[in-house]
């Protein structure tokens, strides 16, 4: 049964990009997929750090669950499971069926500000990131017993920032109310941030 359908809504006034909304029924089972908004995520510093990462679940009373999961480091997440590494991206685990080409979970790409978070691409098979790199492309191969978690020496390739960079973004994701004191060390890396991203 073919349970998802995409309504692919072009030319919105305000968007450059493409916006996705996403119509998801039931599987087979009646498990529904999670209805996320943009107002599902929020404050990365808010979810639990595991790592170099952070997770959070949906439902709040499976968050030990994702916890076990990523602490562990291998295994397969339940459905909620929350994962981001820098504040504009997020993978979140679907109920089991929803998507197999992508073990479930849905790629997002967030645009933040202090007023919140804005979808800039989400989806399964096509999300692509600022790079130009499709999600699932590099997810994809993080050897099985990941379930498509790269982190290092999983099997992606590289992403182009350095641990230094993705501290500071995370340090300093503007959904998070207060700006932190940064060194002088963060504070030229985050130039250099927003001079290769903008923003
Ligand atoms: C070029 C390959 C590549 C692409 C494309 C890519 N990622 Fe990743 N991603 C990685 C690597 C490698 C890491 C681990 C980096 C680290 O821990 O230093 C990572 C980390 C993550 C994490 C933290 C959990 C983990 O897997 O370690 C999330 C969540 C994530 N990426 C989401 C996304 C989303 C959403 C997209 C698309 C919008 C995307 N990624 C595109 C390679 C990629």
């Amino acid at each position: 049964m073919k349970i998802i359908r995409k309504i692919a809504i072009l030319g919105l006034a305000s968007l450059a990009s493409l916006t996705q909304f996403q119509v998801l029924a039931d599987d087979d089972n009646g498990n529904k997929a999670y209805e996320i908004d943009e107002t599902t995520f929020s404050c990365i510093n808010d979810m639990s750090r595991v790592r170099g990462f952070f997770v959070d679940n949906l439902d709040k009373s499976a968050l030990d669950k994702t916890l076990s999961v990523a602490n562990k480091g291998t295994g397969e997440y339940p459905a909620g499971s929350v994962v981001q590494l820098v504040p504009t991206e997020v993978m979140v685990k679907h109920p089991k069926g929803t998507s197999p080409a992508t073990n479930d979970w849905e790629f997002f790409e967030l645009a933040v500000s202090p007023q919140g978070s804005k979808f800039t691409a989400r989806g399964f098979t096509e999300v692509k990131n600022r790079f130009g790199g499709n999600c699932l492309d590099c997810h994809k191969k993080a050897k099985p017993e990941f379930d498509l978690i790269c982190e290092t020496g999983h099997g992606c390739d590289p992403i182009p920032i350095t641990k230094e960079m993705i501290a500071v973004t995370q340090k300093t994701d503007p959904r998070c109310g207060v700006m932190p004191t940064l060194n002088d060390k963060e504070k030229v890396i985050l130039k250099q941030l927003k001079a290769a991203f903008g923003g």
